[in-house]
């Protein structure tokens, strides 16, 4: 596509998505269940990647609205609990993009760059792409931070289609959707900045020191076949229950494979976060493929974070990412009653996984 054509393509968008966000924000106030309608194809295909449950609990809003709450939740300074609108949202996001000092002609111009991702499946080279777009904006001359970065391209990347969508998008004449893929890149590679998370693990543990478990602080419990991940996982929770630590254990020799950590935001929401088996920030957790060919295949597949965890750790109802011990039986998480109680430490609390 021409160069000239795309950028002008996404300053009308970014008109659309900036310059008018109250007139924007009056059209735009679609009713609920016709903004479920014009969502529903993300709702699927998000639904593909995640065990899902309980299809009788409607939910209430849209995936790419609950997509856009949580995003805007990431970038508010202020804890808030009352409902978001859709006018909400793009105020937070337009906001970002002011604090940020990067103007919205610069961000446009990193935003737009095409860069190949080679990347398997469409979520991870969305990914890839956004993550090419945020480093050439991180290593321009002025010398924006990651932070900046993340703040001014949360606007596009949350509302400006896809050059290969754009065409439908004109079409349909529904330029207020939001965009889950864009999020979902967006999530990957800002979450861990917006939210604050410790550089490596052993900074974590200098303010959440979870293995020294004492009777009135952490709790410790293994979950020696967890639905989850199909094997061995040793939780830790926060006295105060606001803090929880899971390390996926290997089977074979007990090792720590890698840390997830969910942290209650004081709004309710949860950040995710998760450190590989060297205790450094990564944006991917391992977790069993949905299924194993006869001849056998990989023990577990990467999947992207905090993407992977907003599938599971959620609300089925009103779909805010606020569900920190999900329940298997409704996710319908298939049985582990099959693997071998694996990793118990001696007098280590077990938990029932069946
Ligand atoms: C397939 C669904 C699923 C996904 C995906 C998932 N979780 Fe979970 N998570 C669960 C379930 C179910 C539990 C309850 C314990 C168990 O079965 O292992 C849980 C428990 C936890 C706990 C312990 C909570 C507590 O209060 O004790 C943490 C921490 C956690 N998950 C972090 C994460 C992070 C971080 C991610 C993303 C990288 C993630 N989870 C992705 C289903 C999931």
């Amino acid at each position: 596509m021409n160069p000239k054509i795309t950028i002008r393509r996404f300053a009308v968008f970014s008109f659309a998505a900036f310059a008018a966000f109250s007139v924007f924000a009056a059209v735009s106030c679609t009713p609920l269940t016709s903004m479920w309608k014009s969502t529903q194809g993300n709702r699927a295909s998000a639904e593909k990647s995640v065990p899902q449950s309980v299809s009788s609990e409607r939910p209430l809003v849209s995936n790419a609205f609950a997509y856009a709450r949580y995003v805007a939740i990431n970038l508010s300074d202020t804890p808030r609990k009352d409902e978001w609108t859709e006018a909400d949202i793009k105020s937070v996001f337009q906001k970002a993009a002011q604090q940020s000092g990067i103007p919205e002609s610069e961000a446009l111009k990193f935003y737009s760059m095409q860069v190949p991702s080679q990347a398997e499946g469409r979520t991870n080279q969305r990914i890839g792409k956004f993550r090419q777009q945020v480093r050439a904006c991180m290593s321009d001359s002025k010398g924006w931070s990651h932070g900046a970065c993340c703040r001014a391209l949360a606007g596009p990347a949350a509302l400006i289609p896809e050059p290969s969508e754009a065409q439908t998008l004109e079409s349909s004449g529904s330029e207020s959707r939001f965009r889950v893929q864009g999020m979902k890149a967006w999530l990957s590679v800002c979450h861990s900045v917006t939210s604050g998370q410790p550089a490596t693990l052993a900074d974590f543990r200098k303010f959440h020191d979870y293995q020294s478990v004492q009777p009135d602080g952490w709790t410790k419990k293994l979950h020696a076949r967890s639905r989850a991940k199909r094997g061995p996982r040793r939780l830790y929770r926060s006295a105060e229950g606001d803090i929880a630590v899971a390390e996926t254990l290997v089977p074979e020799d007990c090792s720590v494979l890698e840390t997830e950590v969910i942290v209650r935001r004081p709004d309710g929401a949860l950040n995710f976060w998760v450190y590989d088996a060297r205790g450094q920030p990564v944006d991917t957790s391992h977790f069993p493929p949905a299924d194993v060919p006869a001849g056998g295949g990989p023990k577990t597949v990467e999947k992207p974070s905090p993407d992977s965890c907003m599938g599971c750790h959620y609300d089925l109802k009103t779909r805010q990412f606020n569900v920190q011990f999900p329940s298997a039986d409704e996710l319908k998480l298939p049985s582990t009653k099959d693997l071998p109680v694996l990793c118990r430490q001696t007098g280590e609390s077990l938990a029932e996984d069946n």
